[in-house]
């Protein structure tokens, strides 16, 4: 009788145990695959950790996502090394939830931590390490690693080599160069992704690869193509590059009441992307405060680079482009590494270190992206101007191509936008209040500078560029097309000719759609 009853009693026991274990939540379910996949608790937040909301809005560029009512993850896995990566993905697959990847946490839609299905983020800020290799002016670094990190550690080791990349200092580099990632020397060496020449990365089985067995296809998609689309980038293998010892740098400010300066503007995008390789200069537009602050107007800066001296940079400018007017005084020669403070911003003499420290504070943004392949006439640039002025709030990026960018075939990389393109715009929106309304404000616009663009800038495709992402981009559809044509339609703006070979490589790798966010490429069947 005692026996039975103890039996009888196990059974109950057993009974609600196994109901328990089927009636656990996926989350549940995900951190009981996670403990016996990994060994590591503290790597794994959840919202009952009180560090969550620290972590989750440590990298979180776009403040807009700070909101309450901006949808959660379930948990974020700081991954300290690839079996966290690893467990992470092997756990979500088997128990049908989404992940997001986060390395800088720089996205300008938030992809990288945000979504409307249940999902965690794998966040790679932990796996951060930078291992130069000076014989052969190589790195590996982790896709957690800022750009600055890198920057700072190859210039420790040896002042004539750099790395291309982007300007700010806390862009992670597995976001940052997987979506191409530019900077100032594009015009003599390309972009990241361009001197890339090895990675690792965590496909849909869980299992890690190189490029040897990960197949050209793969690593030609991860250099471009989007990281997020294909699976988890743990490093990558840098190129380093060759810099003088000495770089020149300037920054010439000119007022638009002043006499001339549509002429220089005008005159800068038939100049800038032919220039000598050796030289990049891009103008920014900015709306300014003149008098005692009571009025608006444009300010243009030419912001230049040159790797060389002073010297030998005076007279190319006066034989190309003696419009800019270029002095001596203007100039400032210093290492490579020097420059990287100056492009940021930071005052002379900063020291080296700030190129470690965390990035800038988030704020309200929405961005677009253009290319630009005919001159812009002057009457549009200057009603440009007047709406610009009139909206306070957005200030422009004309960054210009040429040199090393047209040498590159269209097809190398996924990153199309190469030869026949004299500049891309960046339209950078930013404000201060955060409410709904004056979100929406700001959003409006900056479709309607959008909009005003139309007839001068790239069109059938109207071209993007990946990094700067923009929920904008192919939302405009007919309700009656299918997913796949959605994608097509974002797809051909940031890739152009290169959407189909991502597709195959996608319905090859990851013919389940396991890996994707709301603009990545979709199997041939999902
Ligand atoms: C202030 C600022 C300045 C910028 N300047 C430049 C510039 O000069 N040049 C330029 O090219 N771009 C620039 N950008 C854009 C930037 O390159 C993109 O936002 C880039 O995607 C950021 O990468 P991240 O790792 O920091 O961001 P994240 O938000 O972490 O990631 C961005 C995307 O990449 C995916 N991803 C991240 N890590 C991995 C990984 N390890 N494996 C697979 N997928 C991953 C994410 O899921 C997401 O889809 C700038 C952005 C900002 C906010
Ligand atoms: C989060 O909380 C759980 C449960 O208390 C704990 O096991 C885990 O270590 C915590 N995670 C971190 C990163 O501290
Ligand atoms: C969080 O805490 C609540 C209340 O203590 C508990 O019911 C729940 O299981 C916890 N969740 C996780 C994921 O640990
Ligand atoms: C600013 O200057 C303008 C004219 O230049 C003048 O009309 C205005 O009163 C001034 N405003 C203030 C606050 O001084
Ligand atoms: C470069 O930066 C370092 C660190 O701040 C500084 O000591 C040095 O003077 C700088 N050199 C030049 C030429 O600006
Ligand atoms: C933004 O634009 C939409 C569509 O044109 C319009 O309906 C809405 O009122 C605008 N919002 C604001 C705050 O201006
Ligand atoms: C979608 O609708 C439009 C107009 O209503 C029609 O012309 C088009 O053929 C439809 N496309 C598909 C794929 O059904």
């Amino acid at each position: 009788m005692r026996n039975s009853s103890f039996l009888f009693t196990a059974l109950i026991t057993l009974m609600s145990i196994s109901t328990a274990i089927s009636s656990q939540s996926p989350l549940q379910n995900f951190l009981t695959c996670f403990s016996h996949n990994s060994h590591a608790s503290k790597v794994i937040y959840t919202p009952n950790n009180s560090s969550f909301s620290t972590i989750l809005n440590k990298k979180m560029y776009n403040k807009k996502f700070q909101s309450p009512t901006t949808p959660k993850p379930l948990a974020i896995i700081a991954a300290k090394d690839a079996s966290h990566v690893q467990a992470t993905v092997i756990c979500a697959k088997s128990n049908n939830i989404q992940i997001r990847i986060r390395s800088g946490g720089h996205d300008y839609e938030g992809y990288s931590y945000v979504s409307d299905v249940p999902f965690v983020v794998i966040d790679m800020f932990n796996i951060n390490s930078v291992d130069i290799n000076l014989k052969e002016e190589t790195a590996w670094v982790g896709s957690g690693a800022t750009v600055g990190k890198i920057n700072y550690n190859i210039a420790k080791k040896d002042n004539n080599l750099a790395f291309p990349s982007g300007i700010c200092f806390s862009l992670g580099s597995g976001g940052h160069y997987s979506g191409g990632g530019y900077g100032n020397l594009m015009r003599k060496y390309g972009l990241s992704v361009d001197n890339i020449i090895d990675a690792k990365i965590v496909d849909a089985n869980g299992n890690i690869l190189d490029r040897k067995s990960m197949g050209e296809d793969l690593f030609w998609a991860i250099r471009g193509g989007g990281g997020a689309s294909f699976g988890v980038i743990l490093s990558w293998k840098l190129k380093l590059v060759q810099v003088p010892s000495q770089l020149t740098v300037f920054d010439v400010k000119r007022n638009v009441d002043e006499e001339g300066a549509i002429d220089v503007v005008y005159k800068w995008q038939l100049v800038a992307p032919k220039l000598h390789k050796d030289l990049f200069i891009t103008l920014k537009t900015n709306v300014v405060q003149i008098g005692n602050g009571s009025k608006n107007a444009i300010q243009i800066s030419f912001i230049g680079q040159f790797l060389g001296t002073t010297e030998k940079l005076l007279p190319l400018i006066s034989e190309s482009f003696p419009e800019l007017n270029l002095k001596k005084s203007d100039c400032f020669s210093m290492p490579w590494i020097n420059t990287t403070l100056f492009w940021y911003g930071k005052p002379f003499g900063s020291p080296l270190e700030e190129l470690l420290v965390d990035g800038p504070p988030s704020i309200y943004f929405k961005s677009k992206s253009d290319y630009v392949k005919k001159p812009i006439p002057k009457v549009a640039i200057k009603s440009l101007w007047k709406k610009l002025i009139q909206g306070k709030t957005m200030y422009m990026d004309w960054n210009p191509y040429g040199g090393r960018m047209e040498e590159i075939l269209p097809s190398q990389t996924p990153f199309p936008h190469r030869a026949g393109n004299l500049f891309k715009i960046q339209y950078f929106n930013n404000w201060i209040d955060g409410s709904p309304k004056s979100i929406e404000q700001h959003v409006n616009f900056s479709r309607s500078i959008y909009k005003f663009m139309t007839p001068y800038v790239s069109n059938s495709p109207r071209e993007a560029f990946l990094n700067y992402r923009d929920a904008d981009i192919g939302a405009n559809h007919p309700s009656n097309i299918t997913k796949f044509d959605i994608a097509k339609t974002y797809g051909r703006k940031f890739f152009k000719g290169n959407f189909e070979r991502l597709v195959s490589v996608k319905t090859k790798v990851d013919p389940k759609n396991f890996f994707r966010y709301e603009q990545s490429i979709p199997t041939l069947t999902h």
